[in-house]
């Protein structure tokens, strides 16, 4: 189980750990009302390792912090604090050169392919770009990379003069994702990558991940509010509730048997897999509360039907349980006995 800190160690020394966040945290100022100000935690202290050639998923509902984890693992924003690691380097304190160097080597695929593509390039234009800034390769070399890289992700090279217009949904994110492997990065974060995609397309966008990871060795962070789509391409899962890490593990521990209340809601709503599963029969009532106005002790406890008194009071910190972390006081119970 990689994806779990030791807590010996600090992440990211692990020889095969490509990316690792310590504690990440971000908080957002924002304006309340007419006088005041206000501040959002959309990321609270997350941890974790991300092991090479695998992916992470990182699963939760909307509004729980994915995108913010992807601009932090990105360097799109600096944190408020926490560390991440990059192939070990650190990112703070890390000078303007060296930050270009590891932005390089974690690649961002977006939820909209439609929004992410500049409408007036040309894919040829689009997939040459990071080239001609980061390579020395001629315009010959750098069209033929092109052509390549077309073909590996499944369009014809003889589009390469097309406008993303031209294309369908499926066929932009494939270009989008051309976009992110062409300098074969060590890292992808991809944010919903197939949310806004078909049905029918979503699974051929997956396979596509898969096969570019078993062909380039990339690791991936892989985001989404639903579980059916990670459960295929996931090696370990991150289940994220207000900001914070409610269970990280290994996949078929974590979806065997999930050991925090809110994974077992996000299992219930999510049927089509989890069916056969009468244990994770627990339907998620209510909504997530105001980042704004952050409850006591459990972030879950107003929605969670094993709470107990201890939840209003006291926040449950992250420890491990039955071989993975947990962030909840009845770790234990959950999946053994009825809330
Ligand atoms: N730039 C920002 N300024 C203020 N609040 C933000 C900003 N970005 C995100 N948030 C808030 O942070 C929380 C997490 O948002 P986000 O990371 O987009 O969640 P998700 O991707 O899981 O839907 C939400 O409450 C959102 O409104
Ligand atoms: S700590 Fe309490 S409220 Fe929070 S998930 Fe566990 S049982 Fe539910
Ligand atoms: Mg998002």
């Amino acid at each position: 189980m990689n994806a779990v800190p030791e807590n010996s160690r600090a992440p990211g020394h692990e020889a095969d750990t490509v990316l690792a966040a310590e504690q990440l945290t971000k908080h957002y100022a924002v304006r309340r009302g007419m006088f005041g100000h206000g501040t959002i935690k959309a990321l609270n202290g997350v941890s974790f390792s991300l092991t090479r050639g695998k992916t992470l998923a990182v699963v939760g509902e909307s509004g729980c912090g994915k995108s913010t984890l992807a601009r932090q693992l990105t360097m799109i924003e600096p944190p408020t604090s926490g560390r991440l690691l990059v192939e070990g380097e650190d990112v703070a304190g890390a000078d303007r050169a060296k930050i270009a160097q590891l932005r390089r080597r974690v690649q961002m695929v977006f939820q909209n392919p439609f929004a992410s593509l500049n409408p007036r390039k040309t894919v040829e234009q689009t997939l040459a770009e990071p080239l001609q800034i980061n390579s020395q390769l001629s315009a010959t070399e750098r069209a033929g990379r092109v052509a390549h890289m077309m073909r590996t992700v499944g369009l014809r090279p003889e589009h390469a003069k097309r406008y993303p217009h031209m294309f369908s949904g499926g066929q932009r994110q494939r270009i989008a994702i051309a976009r992110a492997m062409i300098l074969e990065p060590r890292i992808v974060v991809a944010d919903e990558p197939v949310s806004a995609l078909d049905v029918s397309i979503q699974a051929q966008i997956l396979n596509l991940f898969m096969d570019l990871q078993e062909q380039f060795k990339t690791s991936y962070v892989f985001i989404s509010h639903n579980l059916a789509v990670v459960e295929h391409i996931a090696d370990d899962v991150m289940v994220m509730y207000f900001g914070g890490v409610a269970e990280l593990g290994d996949k078929k521990t974590v979806f065997a048997k999930p050991r925090h209340p809110y994974t077992r809601s996000l299992m219930s709503a999510t049927p089509a897999i989890f069916e056969s599963d009468r244990r994770a029969q627990i339907k998620l009532q209510g909504e997530m509360p105001s980042p704004l106005d952050p409850p006591s002790g459990c972030p879950f406890h107003q929605r969670c039907p094993y709470a107990i008194e201890r939840c209003r009071m006291e926040e449950p910190k992250l420890r491990e349980v039955d071989a993975r972390l947990v962030s909840c006081h009845r770790a234990e119970e959950v999946g053994d006995v009825d809330a």
